[in-house]
């Protein structure tokens, strides 16, 4: 039997693809396999442990549960889409700082969660760190270390972004120059 393929355009961390595909092709296998993507964990392949979790337009999404088909025209964003090893993303620098990972098999799908948790709410209490991340089964922490972590790296973030707010010029005076060119 012939299987038809289908072509799939996705955008992962800001690249656009564009991929000819089956059907019941997964995108966790599509994003590992096809693209090269493999930051992006597997682990039950059920819905259960959480561990391929990344952003489909923005919310977090398990990936072993979705076609890759399902996926056509959307955003993605895998744990590639952070820091690197030399400039880590304020999360991960957190994670690596409060000790919250062991083996790590779990550690890119509790990032994207906490990316989504704290573009939502950017204080959120630890009951909140704990519901968000619940759904992501990790073996190894115990889970107190990944709320800690979660908690310093809101703090981090709400810092960059105080200072970004200090630094940024209004724009009157912009507005001023812009009047002035235009005379
Ligand atoms: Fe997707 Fe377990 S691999 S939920
Ligand atoms: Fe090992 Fe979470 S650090 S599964």
């Amino acid at each position: 039997m012939t299987i038809v393929k289908e072509t799939v355009h996705v955008t992962v961390n800001g690249i656009a693809f564009e991929r000819s595909v089956e059907p019941r092709l997964l995108l966790s296998d599509f994003l590992r396999h096809d693209l090269g993507f493999t930051g992006t964990h597997v682990g039950c392949e059920h819905g259960v442990c959480g561990m391929c979790t990344i952003l489909l337009d923005g919310r977090t999404a398990r990936s072993c549960l979705t076609l890759a088909v399902q996926a056509d025209g959307c955003q993605i964003r895998t744990v590639e889409s952070l820091g690197t090893i030399d400039a880590l993303h304020p999360i991960q620098e957190a994670f690596w700082e409060k000790h919250g990972l062991q083996c790590g098999y779990c550690t890119p799908a509790m990032l994207m969660t906490a990316i989504e948790l704290l573009d939502a709410n950017p204080n959120p209490s630890r009951d909140e760190i704990r519901d968000a991340v619940g759904g992501n089964l990790c073996r190894c922490t115990g889970y107190q270390t990944i709320v800690e972590s979660i908690e310093l790296a809101a703090k981090r973030l709400a810092a960059t972004r105080t200072s970004a707010a200090r630094t940024t010029p209004t724009s009157a005076p912009a507005t001023e120059r812009a009047k002035e060119m235009a005379k």
